[in-house]
């Protein structure tokens, strides 16, 4: 068999599926890539001749459709076609948590997944690699290897063989480009040594053969989870360490530098904020966390699920903090929200702890004003599940803000999203917010004004000389 890539297929043109095709198409110019998906709205964007329209944010992004699309490097919804067409098949469908049967709120809605698995049985052509770029549960290959070897076709006709590898996706949003242009390791899972080998060529063309690293499949199911896990636990361990620092007087920001100097611990992930975000930590937390159970591991399953009980309750303990230093009540106050995305450099809102935050501060009656550079209103109502006052109303002109209880508005000016508020709430760590000039907001905003920097990007002293009250996570320095 030849190990030569010509065509590859991928299927979700997500978060995951678009940057990873667009670097491989921009770093093979000699192998065509096609993105399908079934959904034709995401597709058209892909496709839209103003890159700024692309349907997901990430830096340098653009400039890499801009160079590939149209070349080696295709969106559409033949699904078919390209698969029929393709020597290797990404699938890098989302695999969110079931919302209800057999382990709802835990395991992983495995649908997707299944779903694609018979389309590239049907279709495919010949000898395929599958490879599962998704974040899957452990021995996932095995339902994928079932289903292709159910698929073969009449005796009379061609038969099709298949081989699957796991190949998971580390890239953080925000930094995919940069994540996936210089990985720190690219994991390829399986048996078959001329498909890893054929996979493993693809990523050689950008990057060294010493960061390729091979392993059983199974290994890489998991250590994808597990590497979530740690991560996502780092945050919370951090979290809870940031509490403690408010109730003694210490500071967040100096024990996570002298942690993070032990070069056993490191430095990285360990930045307090307001509860981690983003479609995965939670999600594969708990796919781990319903395996253990599965396994009888029940020690296990409450040691993961601990990171995410902390990351939850971290969130609702900002929520009360923040009305707490209100008077106890922020019914018919107005309080402007900066930042909606889960974390700076994308629009993608999933988890974001914003959600959870405003839900809280909304029902507690409070009139919110959100601002966020890349997140639109649409997305906002999704999240919040509450329509928003159309962008018409002069919110400057709302002086009784008891008509407003519980509704919220959304600005595309910071500047006009603090007027008359009570008190500003950081909560994604957007570069323009440490920009902001805290003398001409302190002169419009009502007073006593808080300031709350859930993720410590403010400067303390101009807030504080221009007669703004701060409060900032992990500070316990009164
Ligand atoms: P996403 O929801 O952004 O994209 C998935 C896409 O798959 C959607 O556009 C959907 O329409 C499409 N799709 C679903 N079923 C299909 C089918 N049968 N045929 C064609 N298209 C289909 O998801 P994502 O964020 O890209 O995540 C994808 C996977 O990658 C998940 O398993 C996730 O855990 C994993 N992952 C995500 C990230 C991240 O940063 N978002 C990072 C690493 C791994
Ligand atoms: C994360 C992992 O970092 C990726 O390796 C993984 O591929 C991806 O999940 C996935 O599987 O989806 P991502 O969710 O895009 O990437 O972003 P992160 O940078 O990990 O941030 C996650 C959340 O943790 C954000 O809300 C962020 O603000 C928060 N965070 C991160 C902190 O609160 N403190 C930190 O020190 C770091």
């Amino acid at each position: 068999m030849s190990n030569e890539i010509k065509n590859i297929c991928c299927i979700g043109a997500g978060y995951v599926g678009g940057p990873t095709m667009s670097v491989i198409a921009d770093k093979c110019s000699k192998i065509n890539v096609n993105v399908v998906d079934k959904n034709s709205e995401r597709i058209a964007l892909w496709n839209s001749q103003n890159l700024e329209s692309l349907p997901i944010y990430e830096p340098g992004l653009d400039k890499i459709i801009e160079r590939c699309r149209g070349e080696n490097l295709t969106f559409s919804t033949k699904i078919q076609e390209n698969i029929s067409s393709a020597d290797i098949i990404f699938i890098s469908v989302n695999t969110p948590t079931k919302t209800k049967g057999i382990g709802a709120g835990q395991a992983s809605d495995l649908k997707w997944v299944e779903a694609c698995a018979r389309e590239v049985a049907k279709f495919a052509n010949g000898h395929t690699i599958v490879v599962e770029k998704s974040t899957l549960p452990v021995k996932t290959a095995e339902v994928i290897k079932n289903i292709l070897e159910a698929s073969q076709p009449n005796s009379n006709e061609r038969k099709k063989t298949f081989a699957v590898l796991s190949n998971p996706e580390f890239l953080s949003e925000g930094s995919a480009i940069r994540d996936l242009e210089e990985p720190d390791r690219v994991l390829i899972g399986g048996e078959n040594n001329d498909a890893i080998m054929a996979l493993s060529n693809i990523y050689r063309n950008w990057i060294p053969k010493e960061k390729i690293l091979h392993t059983n499949i199974w290994s890489s199911e998991l250590s994808k989870l597990t590497a979530n896990a740690f991560l996502a636990q780092r945050i919370s361990s951090i979290n809870s360490i940031s509490a403690l620092c408010e109730s003694t007087g210490a500071d967040v920001r100096e024990v996570s530098r002298a942690i993070g100097l032990d070069s056993r611990i490191g430095s990285k992930f360990l930045d307090s904020g307001p509860g981690f975000g983003g479609s995965c930590f939670k999600k594969d937390i708990l796919n781990l966390v319903y395996l253990s159970r599965f396994f009888d591991l029940h020690a296990v399953a409450d040691f993961w699920e601990g990171v995410v009980k902390l990351n939850t309750w971290h969130q609702h303990r900002l929520s009360k903090l923040i009305i707490q230093n209100l008077f106890g009540t922020i019914s018919g106050k107005k309080i402007c929200v900066l930042g909606f995305a889960f974390k700076a450099n994308t629009n993608d809102t999933r988890e974001s702890a914003s959600i959870n935050i405003c839900k809280d501060l909304l029902e507690e009656g409070a009139f919110l004003s959100i601002h966020d550079p890349k997140v639109s209103e649409e997305q906002i109502q999704k999240d919040l599940k509450i329509e928003s006052l159309k962008s018409n109303i002069n919110s400057n002109e709302i002086v009784d803000f008891f008509n407003f209880e519980g509704k919220w508005i959304y600005e595309n000016s910071i500047y006009k999203a603090v007027e008359s508020s009570d008190a500003v709430v950081v909560l994604t760590e957007w570069e323009e917010y440490t920009k902001i000039n805290w003398e001409a907001v302190s002169k419009t905003m009502r007073k006593p004004s808080w300031i709350f920097d859930a993720r410590s990007i403010l400067d303390k002293k101009q807030i504080i000389k221009n007669d703004l009250f701060l409060w900032r996570i992990g500070d316990g320095n009164k």
